[in-house]
């Protein structure tokens, strides 16, 4: 008797929060796309949150590409709009989850297709234990740059050497200015670039700096290791960490291979947690080319009052027009009130909702620049887009991030965590019109050529990898 190949079911199951559940379902769509069976498991929490932004139809998906949700193990939060606290949620995570995640893998296994691979966000660590037990392979997506790999892999050695603080508290004045040049691939950086829970001044940074390298030993069980990244972008820290890590494959942008790879059967399935508000994309379609300068934070980042004030007379000062998308949990006790003579002021070249569809936006004429936080999502799409940008990063990878895209491929300007009016409205100047912001603006289309050749059919470098070494892994012979 010849062997029998099942058919490809591959478990997704991305890390409970925006910035990991987007990267995730366009990867599952891709796969889908390939003639994967899926399965994409929310967490109950984020599943409510889908139905209400999207509508109940929006998860209804097809025979073959169906949803499932399981507890994060939180009880439920005052507001259910509101991003839930970081730490709280991956411990309770780590704690709580591999349970329900077994119950459902018995389940989907009692059915006629069999689950064939568990595809984990790198921070769902506790699924590893579940593909050992019912013996399936595991593929990791690292949903962020490999550079926040890399600072999290040279962790303990930086401590070991004394260039980490051990104890947590205040840091003495310059110490975040520290060099810690014996990172590999990443000559001058400080202390301030490195991943920002290694400062260990926040009551969390223990417990995530913890978590997140206990996540990376376990990432080097699974049977490969995947990034939403491309070659000409990383491709000399991947060669790095090959040595240390099962197989890595560069697979992105996904963001461009699902607008090329995705079929209409499954391209209206959304992640989208927050109600989009289009309005905006026709007020960007009345700017000239290259007029608007785009201010988002992503879903997690919050500020002070005042921080919100410095930017709000930083943009007015620019005498640019901008899009500016406030979230209403952005601002610490809710209070995004912005002053009214700000909103009197720039009220016919200003633009404000609480969120937008950020792929089309980046990707509109009018996009001159972007103040990001520098989330590696909005990285990517806004390399993609060849929009250069202004970054504040918040925490976690997004300082890494922020200086790769300043120091590395120069197509992005820092601006001071204490943010002040006056620089935000100089950088807005320079990015928009100045000598520097035309250098960024050029490297940006520069990468973002090169991403689109790593996506191009059907030599690209992530297509290749995704055809024929991601796919590979899904097909299971008995
Ligand atoms: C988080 C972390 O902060 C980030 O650093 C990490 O890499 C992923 O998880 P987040 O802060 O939300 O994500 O930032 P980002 O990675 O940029 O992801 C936000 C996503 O939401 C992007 O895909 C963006 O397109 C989308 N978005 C954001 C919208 O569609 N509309 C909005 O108004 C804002």
């Amino acid at each position: 008797m010849g062997s029998i190949q099942k058919k490809p079911h591959a478990l997704c199951i991305p890390a409970p929060a925006q910035g990991h559940i987007n990267p995730m379902l366009k990867l599952a769509k891709i796969l889908h796309s390939k003639g994967v069976h899926i399965t994409f498991v929310n967490t109950e929490f984020n599943h409510q949150r889908l139905l209400r932004s999207q509508g109940s139809d929006a998860l209804h998906g097809l025979p073959s590409f169906c949803f499932e949700a399981i507890p994060d193990g939180l009880p439920p939060p005052e507001n259910p709009d509101a991003t839930q606290d970081v730490p709280s949620l991956c411990k309770s995570v780590d704690n709580t989850c591999l349970g329900p995640f077994k119950s459902l893998l018995t389940k989907l296994n009692a059915s006629s297709s069999p689950v064939t691979c568990i595809v984990a966000d790198v921070l769902m660590g506790f699924t590893h234990d579940a593909a050992t037990e019912f013996d399936i392979p595991e593929i990791v997506l690292w949903t962020s740059g490999v550079g926040s790999l890399m600072c999290l892999h040279e962790y303990p050695n930086l401590l070991e050497i004394g260039l980490m603080p051990k104890d947590s508290g205040v840091l003495e004045d310059g110490y975040l200015d520290t060099k810690i040049d014996c990172v590999p691939t990443m000559p001058g950086i400080r202390l301030k670039d490195m991943v920002s829970f290694f400062r260990n001044t926040n009551p969390g940074d223990e417990y995530m700096i913890q978590f997140l390298c206990l996540q990376v030993e376990r990432a080097k069980r699974a049977s490969a290791v995947i990034f939403n990244t491309f070659h000409e972008l990383e491709s000399d820290l991947l060669e790095m960490l090959g040595s240390i890590f099962p197989p890595c494959y560069e697979i992105g942008p996904l963001n461009l291979l699902e607008k090329k790879l995705v079929d209409e059967s499954v391209s209206s399935l959304k992640s989208n947690l927050w109600k989009e508000e289009h309005e905006c994309l026709k007020w960007l379609d009345s700017k000239p080319p290259s007029s608007v300068i785009y201010v988002n934070f992503g879903s997690i980042t919050v500020m002070t009052h005042q921080h919100l004030v410095e930017f709000c007379w930083g943009l007015a000062k620019s005498n640019y027009s901008f899009l500016w998308i406030i979230r209403p949990d952005l601002v610490v006790d809710n209070s995004a009130m912005l002053p009214p003579e700000f909103l009197e002021e720039t009220n016919s070249r200003g633009m404000l909702a609480s969120w937008c569809p950020q792929e089309q936006v980046l990707n509109h004429a009018s996009i001159g620049g972007f103040l990001t936080h520098s989330g590696w999502n909005s990285t990517l799409e806004s390399i993609s887009s060849g929009v250069p940008m202004i970054s504040w990063p918040f925490f976690g990878d997004q300082q890494p991030n922020c200086w790769s895209c300043c120091n590395k491929w120069e197509v992005a300007m820092e601006i001071d965590n204490d943010v002040k009016r006056e620089e935000v409205a100089n950088l807005v100047i320079e990015l928009m019109n100045g000598e520097r912001g035309t250098e960024l603006r050029k490297n940006a289309i520069d990468l973002k050529n090169s991403a689109e050749k790593a996506c191009a059919s059907p030599f690209g470098s992530s297509i290749v990898n995704l055809d024929k070494k991601t796919i590979g892994l899904l097909k299971v012979i008995d």
